[in-house]
């Protein structure tokens, strides 16, 4: 028979390991903890959209213009991955009548999300979010509130050095006029200008603002800003929300380039960095408010906020600042059974799981090797099995700690181990 390759992971997507999962575990915790000490309830929404609520959302985003994984299932339905949550969890909060609730809803959300990028560090095809909406309200309480959210959250898993970018970038009301004085300022720059940074020009002038690209660098500090051409509603809607970060002491840095990613927004936009780092793509934490979503996707207009923070890019700044995380054990409690004893063994690891996590070494090794590999897990307990312990209904339990041994019946396990 020919010898075929192992089949590896998909190209961009990763394991997460059980090695990783204390980290991971304590940055999702600590998410819905802060997530519930703000009043905001989880849902989940299904990973499969139809591929036009995505694309309604944000024809001229990267996300979904280039990056969207989108396929037919066996019924024809043109179907995508979701490479977000805000539309989904938009949409849910209308089909599952939330919006007849009290207003708003505050809602949190964990899973992974897809999009068709090019793998590095910090940026993969299939990537994991904790994301946060307060749908129903235009309050600009509320834009403070989604940012002390996060904040909280990122000081919370120990990530305190972090820089506030914030932004505003208007509404249909102000920002189509403002765009025109954007165009009017670079069109006679276009062919200085970089590639995409040229068609960008009448299509998604907005995205001028934050390319990266060097030769475009020189032209940005001299264009118009939009946060000089906001109407009264916005401008008076971008003082309430800075003030209100004054009086939560959340420092953040006016950033009048940043436009964001994605086409939904309105008015405030804001990204959390490591402190020190540049560049998009290190962004731990991001979102804003999107008042023209809802209708975008068909339902009454209805105002938004919100933010998405990305599980991979902080738990490995957690791991690179050497993130203190209580690693325990797999299991408390190992039985090592000495020779052809699956039966009992199975029995006394039932008696103990009672109390304590409980796993059984089946292996055909010897009683050494076995304590070799119960200190190696770093189990807090063995219970000894021989055959004529077996016999008897008893077993000699070992503190690994202490390495006190004490020979009793089955039945006494769990009080010696609660
Ligand atoms: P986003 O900026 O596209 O916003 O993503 C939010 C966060 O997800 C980023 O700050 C980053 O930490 C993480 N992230 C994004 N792409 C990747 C990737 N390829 N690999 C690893 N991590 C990544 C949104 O998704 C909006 N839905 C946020 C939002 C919620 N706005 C309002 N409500």
């Amino acid at each position: 028979m020919a010898r075929t390759e192992p089949i590896k992971a998909v190209r961009g997507v990763r394991d997460i390991l059980p090695a990783e999962m204390p980290l991971w575990r304590a940055a999702q915790q600590g998410a819905a903890e802060v997530g519930r000490r703000f009043g905001y309830e989880e849902i989940i929404t299904p990973i499969l959209e139809h591929a036009e609520l995505i694309e309604r959302v944000g024809e001229d985003t990267d996300a979904v213009a280039k990056e969207l994984y989108r396929f037919d299932d066996r019924g024809g339905r043109n179907l995508a991955l979701r490479p977000e949550a805000t539309a989904g969890v938009v949409r849910a909060y209308f089909e599952g009548g939330l919006n007849q609730g009290p207003q708003p809803s505050r809602l949190y959300l964990f899973g992974p999300m897809f999009r068709y990028d090019r793998p590095q560090k910090g940026r993969y095809r299939q990537f994991f979010q904790f994301n946060v909406e307060a749908i129903g309200s235009a309050a600009a309480g509320l834009d403070a509130e989604v940012i002390e959210l996060a904040s909280e959250w990122l000081h919370q898993v120990g990530l305190q050095d972090l820089r506030l970018e914030l932004n505003s970038i208007g509404d249909g009301k102000c920002r189509p006029a403002y765009l025109e004085r954007l165009k009017a300022y670079y069109r006679p720059l276009k062919s200085q200008l970089h590639g995409d940074c040229q068609l960008r020009l009448e299509r998604n002038p907005l995205r001028l603002l934050d390319c990266k690209v060097p030769q475009c660098q020189p032209f940005k500090a001299d264009a118009p800003r939009i946060t000089d051409h906001l109407c009264d509603e916005c401008a008076a809607h971008w003082a309430v929300v800075r003030r209100l970060l004054e009086g939560a002491g959340i420092e953040y840095q006016h950033n009048p380039y940043l436009v964001r990613g994605l086409d939904y927004y309105t008015r405030t936009v804001f990204e959390f960095y490591p402190g020190g780092a540049k560049g998009q793509q290190d962004a731990l934490a991001s979102g804003g408010r999107y008042d023209g979503l809802a209708e975008a996707e068909g339902w009454p207009s209805t105002p938004g906020v919100g933010f998405a923070g990305g599980l991979d890019r902080v738990t490995e700044l957690m791991a690179a600042k050497g993130e203190e995380v209580a690693i325990s054990p797999p299991a408390d409690v190992l039985v090592l059974p000495d020779g052809d004893l699956a039966v009992e063994a199975a029995e006394v690891a039932r008696i103990c799981r009672a109390v304590r996590s409980t796993a059984v070494d089946y292996e055909p090794k010897s009683l050494t090797a076995k304590m070799r590999s119960a200190n190696k897990l770093g189990a807090k307990f063995v219970v000894l099995l021989t055959p004529e312990d077996a016999a008897r209904r008893t077993a000699r339990l070992r503190d690994m700690s202490s390495g006190e041994q004490t020979d009793l019946a089955w039945v006494e396990l769990p009080t010696r181990l609660a």
